[in-house]
């Protein structure tokens, strides 16, 4: 583990970057071309650690997988090309290959035991576990199947009605990605949408999904055909950027080729209610996944409210939103946000703490958090907790930071963002 002394009393970035490629859509890209049928190509692939134990773990059920860089090709023999395996299924840090890992191994006819590091292990599986088990898979695991390691016996499948109790985009594709493989129609109700990457690629994989307000369907036995993937820059990393623009004095950044879906952009949101100098380009329909480049330069900010469906659009951008409103005048409150308490570390707790040990005013609530702006901060000793977001947000925060700040576990950041401090340090 290793600890970083991190750049402070930083008085301007410039300069134009790209960040990597979406975390979401690489891990999608690379399970859809493993059920599919034929040559799926990828570009701009994230070569983070998480989207890395994805192709690990598809590796070892017998799908050949080239990766050179953030360049992929999956050479996929359908559903029946994937072969039981005695080794474990390492998912790392990664709770999207775990939970969509298991909706595809639901329906295949072997049995696999999936495990990850320590973070997973505290993470709930069962909002997962149960809805495949009520779809005729047989699935056991620590305290009943909350808990890693998780065995996963696949089955005939039949198609449920499921709603869901959380809103979560990892556990509606799980049911969505066993659908596929069930016998008639599966279909799930969101209670606030969630992000639709999977939807869009099995459109892109010549698949059919229906959406009718809140109850998204697929038809069981759909034959996926490879496709050509470009994944666009991930919003949830560029986020990181946009929020140093915006507190860094005489700040002006452009990032180039950023996600612009929709169901991602709460975090542009927050920011233009928040009076942040933000401009958007958006790229005409190049793909089925829209993009564009972003300005962001410094200006004053102020406290704002964010609350319901506003929160699954952000969810991954909160930590770093907190950080943004210890420089915004006035009070910022988040709430409807519990969900952030079983992400990789618990984030209300872990983004309270460390940011207050900087010297911010924050209090955690049941389900968010309050912050009272504007503070100067100073210096310290704080933590990543092995929790990438939380690492890449206190490495902003430093920027602004009055005396020296050391990062323990500094090298987390590399689960979504290789060479996130090469870019940072290279604009200041
Ligand atoms: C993800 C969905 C979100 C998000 C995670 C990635 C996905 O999790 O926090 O980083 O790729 O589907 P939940 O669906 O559990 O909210």
């Amino acid at each position: 583990m290793s600890a970083k002394k991190l750049t402070t009393k930083t008085t301007s970035l410039k300069g134009e970057i790209q960040v990597p490629g979406d975390k979401s859509i690489s891990h999608r890209a690379v399970m859809f071309g493993s059920i599919a049928d034929g040559v799926t190509k990828v570009q701009n692939f994230l070569p983070g650690e998480d989207c890395l134990s994805t192709i690990s773990c598809f590796r070892k059920l017998g799908v050949e997988i080239l990766q050179d860089g953030s360049h992929v090709t999956v050479i996929g023999k359908g559903t029946e090309g994937l072969k039981g395996t005695e080794q474990i299924l390492d998912v790392g840090n990664s709770g999207t290959t775990i939970r969509l890992l298991m909706g595809i191994l639901a329906g295949l006819p072997f049995e696999s035991r999936l495990e990850g590091d320590a973070s997973i292990a505290k993470r709930p599986m069962t909002r997962v576990t149960a809805p495949l088990t009520e779809m005729g898979a047989d699935i056991s695991g620590k305290n009943g199947g909350e808990y890693t390691p998780l065995i996963v016996k696949g089955n005939k499948l039949k198609g449920i009605t499921y709603e869901l109790p959380v809103a979560s985009a990892q556990v509606k594709s799980a049911v969505l990605l066993a659908g596929l493989q069930a016998d008639g129609i599966t279909s799930v109700i969101e209670p606030v949408k969630t992000r639709d990457h999977t939807e869009r690629m099995i459109r892109q994989f010549g698949g059919e999904v229906d959406r009718n307000g809140d109850i998204i369907s697929v038809k069981g036995g759909q034959k996926l055909m490879a496709a050509s993937i470009t994944v666009p820059g991930d919003i949830s990393s560029a986020a990181f950027f946009l929020a140093a623009g915006a507190v860094v004095p005489g700040s002006d950044i452009l990032l180039k080729n950023v996600g612009l879906n929709p169901t991602r952009t709460g975090i542009i949101d927050v920011l233009t209610s928040m009076g942040a100098d933000i401009t958007i380009a958006q790229y005409g329909d190049r793909a089925s996944e829209p993009a564009g480049d972003i300005t962001i330069k410094y200006s004053e900010l102020r406290g704002t409210t964010i609350e319901g469906e506003m929160i699954p659009r952000l969810i991954d951008e909160i930590p770093v939103i907190a950080m943004l409103a210890t420089q915004a005048e006035g009070r910022t409150v988040i709430k409807d946000a519990a969900e952030l308490k079983v992400k990789e570390t618990n984030r209300i707790d872990t983004v309270v703490n460390e940011l207050n040990k900087l010297g911010a005013k924050i209090e955690a609530t049941e389900d968010g958090m309050i912050i009272e702006g504007k503070v100067n901060l100073h210096g310290g000793t704080v933590s990543a907790h092995g929790d990438h977001r939380i690492g890449m947000m206190l490495s902003i925060a430093a920027l602004l930071c009055e005396s020296d700040v050391t990062l323990e576990e500094s090298e987390s950041v590399a689960v979504s963002y290789p060479g996130f401090f090469d870019v940072l340090y290279s604009l200041a």
